[in-house]
C-alpha cells in the first residue's frame, strides 16, 4: 500500500470536482428594473474580509479523508479578492521562462504553500432558490468545503469556477472553507512571464437563481453580403423547462425585435443593422426574460474574416494597433478593479491604440465587456503557457519546448483551458480573435483544442503564435489556424514573408495574414523601431498589425525612501530563486501608469492621419482610420517654423477624407532656407468618453528645408596669449583662462569671467549607461573596453590659438579602437571650435556613442536647446518630439526608468546652452548632433539597480556626441537596425563651445 496520498491537484485527469459546466458570463437580475440599474439582488457578494491562515506546506492541513480541521479563532484576516503575497504572506517571485518548481509533471513540491480562507454566509431560506457559488479567479487551485462537507475542487487560475451548493446550505449560518494552493499540475500550464502570486484574486459571489433558468446562451450573427441585412440568432441552453421571452433594443434604446422560445433558438432579423467596430462601438441590448429572472446582454454586430490573406471587419480591411496587457498593479497585484482596468483602457484610447491581447490568460469576465463598450478589438487568450519545458535540462532546448503540447497527460487540460476561455467570453463583440495560449509549442493537444474552437465558434479567427515549434518527428496540422502569428519578427523577416520568403512546408504554401502578437519590446528606454514596423503595416495589406509587448511595467510597490522616492521592487528583490531581474519592467507605462516616452512615440506612430509634401505648398493627407471620415472626428491646424521660431500657422478646414482615402490641401507660401518645418496637428474634433475635444491625436512634422545651422564666424581680433609646454597649453584672453591637457587632448580647466566652467577635466566618451535594449550588445561593448577607455595623445602641434592633436583611444589590454584627429581653436573672445576626424577600427563592435563629456558646476541647471524635444529623442525614437527650441531644467530632463539607464538624450541638436543664471555655456554645430545633460553620470546610471538609489554627482554632466546610437528593442526583439548604429569606419564632427 502506497502511504503517499494521491492528490487531486497533482492529477491532470481530474481538473474540476463538483463544478457546473462552463457557460458564458452574465449576471442574472430579478427584474428589468434591476437590470437597467445594474444592481442585482440575485448576487450575494462574498468580497470583503475572510478569516485566513497561511501554511508553508499544504501537508500541514490538507486531509481529504477526514476533512479539514481548523480553529477560526486562531486565524487572521485577509481581504478577498487579493493576492496573499501583497498582504504580507509568503513572498513574491518573478520568473519568466523557468518554472518556479522542479519540472516534474504532474508533481509539485510537497512543501506547497497554501492559504485557508473561511467565511460565513447567512442564508435565510435556502430552498427559495438554487445557489451558485462563483469564483472568478483563484491562483493556482482550490479545494472547497461547505459546512464541513467537501464540495469540490477547481483549477485554471484565470477562469470562473461555479459550484451549485444548494444541497449543502442550511437555513441561517453557513461556513465556506477554501484551501488555495500555490501550485498544482496546472502550474505547468501557467508559466506566463509575470510576478508569481497566489490566492483568491478575483470576485467571489453567490447567485440565487430560480430552479428553471437560462443556463447558457450564444449570440450568433450573420449578414448579407453588403451588410444591409443582419440576422441575430441566440442559441439557448436551459436548466429545466422555461419559457424565454427576448427583447432586442437598438443602440439608441428603440425596440427592434421581440422573440420567444422554450428552448429553440431565438431569431431576430434586422434591416440596415448598426455595425460595431472599434471606432464606433455601438451595441444593441438583448434582454432574456424568464418567469423569475432577467439576463441582459450587449450585442455588437460585426463580422471578422480573412479574404485573400487580408483581415476584414465588416467588409473593411483593418489594422490592429495593439498592446499586450497583463492584469498587474504594483499594489494590488493580479487583483484589478473595473476602475483600474477602465483606466488602462482609457489610456489606450487616448494613445490611439485600438486593440488589446489579453496576454496570456482570460481577464476578469467583465474586462471584455469594457473592451466592447470602449471600442477595442481583443485577442482573447486561453490560460496556457508551458514555456518552462524548454528549460528542463537547465538550458534552452528548442526540441523540448513543445513537450506539453504533445504530452497526452495534458490533452484534457489544454482543451479545458481553451474551452473555459471561449465559452465564457463568446458573447463579447470585442473578441475578434481567439488565441490558444502562449509559448507552449505546437502539438496534438493544440490541434485538438483548435479543432474544437473552430467547431464551436467558426465566427472568429484563430490565433496561436507557437505553431511553428513542433516536434519534428510528427507532421503538424495547421488547418484550423487563420493567422501567421509571429513575435519580434524583424523588419527583414516581415519583408521576406511578403516577398515570397520560404514557409514551413506544413503550411502547404498558405500565406495567411501576418500578425505580430508581440513586437517592439517596450522595456526601458525604447522602443526605437515602432516607425519601421508601422511603415510595413501600412505597406502590406496582409500585415494586419501588431501588439506592443507590453502595456505596463510589473513591479511591487514598497513604499517610499526617507527622501520620498517611490520604491518599486522587481525580480531578485524578494530573495527568490530563480528570478529574472527586471525583465518584467517592459511596459509602455510605469507601474503607476505614468506613460513612458515609448508610449508617446507609439501614439504618434499610429496617428490616425499622416501628411506628406507633394510640392511647394501642397500636401497630401491620408486617413488611416478604418471606419470614420477624417472630417467627422479630426480637427486640423498647422504651424510653420524657421530656425526655431514660429512664423505663422492656424486652423485649417479638415477636408472630407473617407477611410483609407487621401485628400490634398494647400498652405500659404512657405519659407525657404535655414531649418524650416511645417507641422500638422491632428486633434479630436469632438469630446469622447476618453478625452475632451481638442485632445491631441498626433502630428506630422515635415522638414521643408534643412541647411547647415548658421554659426557666426569666430572673432579674430583681440588679445590671446598662449603659453605652450609639453604637459599643457594655457590660453589666456581678456575674459578667460583655459588649460588644455596634452595628455588627454582636451581641456582640463576653463575659467570665464572668473567663473569656473568645468568642475572636472573633459573626457572622451565612448560608452553609455546600457539601456535594457543594450543588454546583449553591452557584452561586446564591454569586451571592447568602450566603458573604460584609456587615451593616448601622440602629438600636439600648436600654431597661434590652434592645436592639432592626434589621439588614440584604447583600453587596458585592448587595441586602438578609435583614432581621432582633433583640431582645437581658441578665439580671442573665448570661443572654442573643434573639428574631429574619427577613424574606427571596424573589427570592433559598433559603438553606443562617441563624443566629449563636460562636467559643469551643478549651478548650470537650466538648459535651452534646439533639437528634437521636449521628450528624449534618438535617431530611431523621436516621433513624439518636434524639432524646436526648448527650455527645461536639467533635473526635469531626467527620465526616471526604474532600473536606471541611458536616458534623455536629444538628437537633431543644433545648439544646447546651459546656464547658471549669470553665465552660459553653449555647444553648437552646423550639422545636427546629439547631446545629453544630466545630474547623474553614466557610471551612476549603469551602477544602480533602482532609480531610488540614484545619487546626483554634484555636477551638470554635458555630453556632446557626434552620434548616439539608436535604442531599438533588442531586449527581446531583433538587434538594432544597422542604420541606427554608430558603425561607420570614418566620421567628421565639428562643434563649438561658446561662452556668455
Ligand atoms: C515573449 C513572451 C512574453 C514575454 C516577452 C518578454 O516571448 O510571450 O510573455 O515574456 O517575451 O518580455
Ligand atoms: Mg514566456
Amino acid at each position: 500500500m502506497n502511504l503517499k496520498p494521491h492528490y487531486t491537484h497533482e492529477d491532470p485527469q481530474i481538473l474540476h470536482v463538483g463544478t457546473c459546466p462552463d457557460r458564458s458570463y452574465y449576471i442574472p437580475f430579478a427584474d428589468e428594473k434591476e437590470a437597467e440599474n445594474g444592481l442585482s439582488s440575485r448576487v450575494v457578494s462574498l468580497n470583503g474580509a475572510w478569516s485566513f491562515q497561511y501554511f508553508p506546506s499544504c501537508q500541514d492541513i490538507l486531509d481529504l479523508e477526514d476533512g479539514l480541521a481548523f480553529d477560526e479563532e486562531e486565524m487572521g484576516q485577509i481581504p478577498v479578492p487579493s493576492c496573499w503575497q501583497n498582504q504580507g504572506y509568503g513572498r513574491h517571485q518573478y520568473t519568466n521562462v523557468r518554472y518556479p518548481i522542479p519540472c516534474d509533471p504532474p508533481f509539485v513540491p510537497e512543501e506547497n504553500p497554501c492559504g485557508l480562507y473561511v467565511r460565513h454566509i447567512d442564508v435565510a431560506d435556502p430552498a427559495a432558490f438554487r445557489w451558485y457559488l462563483n469564483f472568478e479567479g483563484v491562483d493556482s487551485c482550490f479545494y472547497l468545503w461547505v459546512n464541513g462537507e467537501f464540495a469540490g475542487y477547481s483549477q485554471v487560475s484565470h477562469s470562473t469556477s461555479e459550484f451549485d451548493i444548494s444541497s449543502l446550505l442550511t437555513a441561517g449560518d453557513n461556513t465556506l472553507a477554501v484551501l488555495v494552493l500555490q501550485w498544482c499540475d496546472g502550474t505547468y500550464l501557467e508559466d506566463q512571464d509575470k510576478l508569481r502570486m497566489s490566492g483568491i484574486f478575483r470576485d467571489v459571489y453567490l447567485l440565487a437563481r430560480p430552479e428553471n433558468h437560462v443556463r447558457d446562451f450564444f449570440v450568433k450573427e450573420d449578414f448579407s453580403q453588403d451588410f444591409s441585412h443582419g440576422t441575430i440568432t441566440v442559441e439557448l441552453e436551459l436548466a429545466g423547462e422555461c419559457a424565454v421571452s427576448a427583447l432586442l433594443q437598438a443602440p439608441n434604446g428603440d425596440t427592434v425585435g421581440t422573440a420567444s422560445s422554450t428552448g429553440e433558438p431565438l431569431v431576430f432579423e434586422l434591416d440596415d443593422p448598426i455595425l460595431w467596430n472599434a471606432e464606433h462601438p455601438a451595441q444593441y441590448t438583448l434582454t432574456l426574460s424568464t418567469e423569475d429572472e432577467v439576463i441582459p446582454q450587449k450585442v455588437g454586430l460585426r463580422k471578422i474574416e480573412v479574404r485573400d490573406g487580408v483581415v476584414f471587419l465588416n467588409g473593411v480591411a483593418i489594422k490592429f494597433r495593439g498592446v499586450n496587457r497583463h492584469d498587474s498593479d504594483p499594489v494590488t497585484g493580479y487583483t484589478i478593479s473595473r476602475e483600474q482596468a477602465a483606466k488602462d483602457l482609457c489610456l489606450m484610447k487616448r494613445h490611439n491604440i485600438n486593440a488589446v491581447r489579453t496576454s496570456h490568460y482570460p481577464n476578469a469576465p467583465w474586462f471584455l465587456q469594457l473592451c466592447s463598450e470602449y471600442g477595442l478589438y481583443a485577442i482573447a487568450e486561453a490560460d496556457i503557457e508551458s514555456h518552462g519545458m524548454a528549460e528542463k535540462l537547465g538550458y534552452h532546448v528548442e526540441e523540448n519546448y513543445p513537450d506539453a503540447a504533445d504530452d497526452p497527460q495534458f490533452k484534457k487540460a489544454i482543451l479545458d483551458r481553451v474551452q473555459r476561455s471561449v465559452i465564457r467570453d463568446k458573447n463579447n463583440a470585442a473578441v475578434v480573435i481567439w488565441s490558444l495560449g502562449n509559448e507552449s509549442g505546437w502539438g496534438e493537444n493544440f490541434e485538438n483544442a483548435g479543432r474544437w474552437v473552430k467547431g464551436y465558434d467558426p465566427s472568429r479567427l484563430l490565433h496561436y503564435e507557437g505553431f511553428l515549434a513542433y516536434h519534428k518527428d510528427r507532421t503538424p496540422d495547421f488547418s484550423m489556424l487563420d493567422l501567421y502569428s509571429r513575435m519580434y519578427a524583424s523588419t527583414q523577416a516581415v519583408d521576406s514573408y511578403f516577398n515570397g520568403g520560404e514557409l514551413d512546408e506544413n503550411l502547404h504554401g498558405r500565406r495567411m495574414p501576418f500578425i505580430q502578437c508581440e513586437y517592439i519590446h517596450a522595456m526601458g528606454n525604447g522602443p526605437g523601431d515602432a516607425e519601421d514596423y508601422q511603415q510595413r503595416i501600412m505597406q502590406y495589406p496582409g500585415f494586419c498589425g501588431g501588439f506592443v509587448w507590453e502595456w505596463c511595467d510589473h513591479a511591487v510597490y514598497g513604499g517610499t525612501t526617507p527622501d520620498n522616492r517611490p520604491i518599486y521592487r522587481y525580480g531578485g528583490d524578494f530573495g527568490e530563486f530563480p528570478h529574472d531581474g527586471n525583465f518584467c519592467m517592459d511596459g509602455l507605462v510605469y507601474p503607476d501608469r505614468t506613460p513612458h516616452t515609448g508610449l508617446l512615440e507609439y501614439k504618434n506612430v499610429i496617428r490616425p492621419i499622416r501628411a506628406q509634401r507633394l510640392e511647394g505648398s501642397t500636401f497630401r493627407l491620408h486617413n488611416y482610420l478604418d471606419f470614420t471620415n477624417a472630417q467627422d472626428c479630426v480637427a486640423l491646424s498647422y504651424e510653420v517654423m524657421q530656425d526655431g521660431e514660429v512664423l505663422f500657422g492656424g486652423n485649417l478646414e479638415m477636408p472630407s477624407i473617407a477611410p483609407h482615402q487621401e485628400a490634398d490641401i494647400t498652405l500659404p507660401e512657405l519659407p525657404e532656407g535655414g531649418i524650416a518645418t511645417v507641422t500638422f496637428f491632428y486633434t479630436a474634433k469632438k469630446a469622447s468618453p476618453f478625452y475632451p475635444a481638442g485632445h491631441a491625436l498626433g502630428f506630422d512634422e515635415l522638414i521643408l528645408s534643412e541647411e547647415p545651422f548658421f554659426l557666426d564666424a569666430p572673432v579674430e581680433e583681440g588679445a590671446l596669449q598662449v603659453e605652450a609646454g609639453p604637459r599643457q597649453v594655457v590660453f589666456t584672453g581678456e575674459d578667460f583662462r583655459y588649460v588644455f591637457d596634452n595628455r588627454t587632448g582636451l581641456f582640463s580647466q576653463m575659467v570665464y569671467k572668473n567663473r569656473e566652467l568645468l568642475s572636472r577635466p573633459m573626457e572622451w566618451n565612448t560608452y553609455r549607461a546600457p539601456t535594457d535594449n543594450d543588454r546583449s550588445v553591452d557584452f561586446s561593448w564591454k569586451q571592447a573596453g568602450y566603458h573604460r577607455p584609456t587615451v593616448r595623445v601622440y602629438s600636439v602641434e600648436q600654431e597661434g590659438g590652434t592645436l592639432t592633436c592626434h589621439v588614440g583611444i584604447c583600453a587596458l589590454y585592448i587595441g586602438r579602437f578609435l583614432d581621432v584627429k582633433a583640431v582645437w581653436t581658441v578665439s580671442p573672445d573665448g570661443r572654442v571650435d573643434v573639428s574631429l576626424h574619427g577613424e574606427r577600427d571596424t573589427r570592433f563592435p559598433w559603438m553606443p556613442r562617441f563624443g566629449v563629456r563636460l562636467f559643469l558646476p551643478r549651478e548650470f541647471g537650466e538648459a535651452e536647446y534646439f533639437a528634437y524635444g521636449p521628450y528624449e529623442s534618438y535617431v530611431d525614437k523621436h516621433r513624439a518630439s518636434r524639432l524646436g527650441v526648448y527650455a527645461q531644467s536639467v533635473e526635469s530632463m531626467h527620465e526616471d526608468y526604474l532600473k536606471p539607464q541611458e536616458n534623455s538624450s536629444h538628437c537633431g541638436c543644433r545648439y544646447v546652452t546651459l546656464s547658471d543664471g549669470a553665465f552660459a555655456l553653449s555647444a553648437a554645430a552646423e550639422q545636427p548632433f546629439s547631446f545629453n545633460v544630466s545630474p547623474y553620470t553614466q557610471e551612476e546610471l549603469a551602477g544602480k539597480a533602482h532609480s531610488y538609489e540614484l545619487e546626483p554627482c554634484g555636477c551638470t554632466v554635458l555630453c556632446v556626441d557626434y552620434k548616439m546610437s539608436g535604442v531599438g528593442s533588442n531586449s527581446c526583439g531583433p538587434s538594432l537596425l544597422p542604420q541606427y548604429r554608430l558603425e561607420e569606419g570614418q566620421f567628421d564632427f565639428a562643434f563649438s563651445l561658446l561662452m556668455e
